[in-house]
């Protein structure tokens, strides 16, 4: 059967279309002839986010809903099947056996989803009639809506994953990313930068002993997070991953779900009390014992009037003698002044807005505790392993980072 034209559609070349509207009915049809069930566009999308075996596909789209309404593991093969015969995903064996099939979406899955979600935003559902053969009546347009994931507004987790090279992004991160890049030619090798300067940071911290880490605002998975780093010195190292974008929870709970002893949950940076309370953080964080709190390129993302220093100060009290705040943070130095306007207008449209600092202002967000050597400085400059660019010199760049740790 040709799925992408439902009965009673005639070809495109033969279509008389009357007006737009009717144009836009055959289009949305023909579209959605292709997501023709419920769970179709909901493992689409989890795909699009990333690869993934049906098992963990499974376990992270079921962990928002009700057990009433999970997706079962007979109806997620039927609809794979579906949807690879359809060319929207294709599988490929990875090593492991006959389990380790790897599900992935195709170019033309990755525009039929665009198109859906377009078509949402511009209602052009409604012309398609709900109950016709592609969407069951009983189930409705509910596919559409896939919780925490919107795809229309640029989402800073995923604009910063697109620009380390990650799969994670789609059409308005990607359109965002790109104009920040336009401004900031060297916006990639920042992100790496930071990343960079977290390894040495967290690997520093585990090697002077620091067993466990509370690193908020985590971020999309990426080849070698908080925990690779930090368990490569000390194995038994706890991390729990906080991070506000459910998204990025999923992701994380997805990939770490066998490693141990690591979590990762939804929270609020803005909410720390919460963060501190969450009986999943606690099971792996003891806060009467040195703990190391990463907020890698996530202060920046806290405005002034949401009192960063007082949110500061509720992680600082709970820490115990020994801990380490680390942050590295965007400053808006050496940019002019109306670069940063049209850098922060970008990320008004965003999940989270850009508020870059200078270096004194972030400096003060150590208050209290007492910044290792070499201090606040560019990130590429905290202590730049022997030979690699930095060694020798403070080299500009628009992140600076510092680790600073509680005294007695
Ligand atoms: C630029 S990424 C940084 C990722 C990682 N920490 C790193 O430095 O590579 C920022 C992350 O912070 C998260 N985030 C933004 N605002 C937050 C908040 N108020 N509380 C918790 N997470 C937040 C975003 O969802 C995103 O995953």
């Amino acid at each position: 059967m040709d799925r992408t034209r439902p009965p009673g559609v005639p070809p495109r070349e033969d279509s008389t279309p009357a007006d737009d509207q009717q144009r836009a009915r055959v289009r949305a049809r023909a579209i959605l002839g292709k997501v023709s069930g419920r769970w179709d566009v909901v493992v689409l999308r989890h795909l699009a986010i990333h690869p993934r075996r049906p098992g963990e596909l499974l376990r992270v789209i079921n962990i928002d809903l009700e057990p009433g309404g999970q997706l079962s593991r007979p109806v997620l093969f039927r609809v794979l099947a579906r949807l690879g015969r359809d060319g929207l995903v294709e599988s490929r064996q990875v090593p492991g056996g006959e389990r380790a099939t790897l599900y992935t979406v195709t170019g033309l899955g990755v525009s039929i989803l665009d198109r859906v979600s377009q078509l949402a935003r511009t209602s052009q559902l409604g012309a398609a009639e709900p109950g016709d053969w592609w969407i069951p009546v009983d189930e409705g347009n509910t596919a559409l809506d896939l919780p925490g994931i919107d795809t229309s507004k640029p989402n800073v987790a995923r604009m910063y994953d697109y620009w380390l090279g990650g799969k994670d992004s789609f059409a308005a991160d990607r359109a965002a990313a790109d104009q920040v890049e336009a401004l900031f030619a060297s916006t990639r090798e920042m992100c790496q930068h930071n990343r960079e300067f977290l390894r040495r940071a967290v690997t520093h911290l585990a090697t002077s002993g620091i067993r466990q880490f509370l690193d908020i605002g985590t971020g999309l998975p990426t080849m070698e997070n908080t925990h690779d780093m930090v368990q490569r010195i000390t194995p038994e190292a706890r991390v729990a991953y906080v991070d506000n974008d459910s998204a990025v929870v999923t992701h994380a709970q997805a990939l770490l779900a066998t490693s141990q002893p690591v979590t990762a949950v939804r929270g609020d940076l803005r909410d720390p009390a919460a963060i501190i309370a969450n009986p999943e953080v606690s099971r792996l964080i003891d806060f009467s014992e040195p703990v190391a709190v990463v907020l890698a390129a996530v202060l920046h993302f806290v405005s002034e009037h949401e009192q960063p220093d007082a949110l500061l100060q509720v992680l600082k009290g709970v820490m115990a003698p020994g801990s380490a705040l680390l942050i590295s943070h965007a400053t808006d130095e050496n940019v002019q002044a109306s670069t940063r306007e049209r850098t922060v207008q970008i990320y008004k449209g965003a999940s989270a807005p850009l508020v870059p600092r200078g270096r004194e202002r972030i400096e003060e967000f150590f208050r209290g505790l007492e910044l290792i050597p070499p201090g606040l400085v560019n990130v590429r400059s905290w202590r730049p392993l022997p030979g690699l660019a930095g060694e020798h010199g403070d080299l500009r760049s628009f992140l600076y980072g510092g680790v600073g740790i509680k005294g007695a």
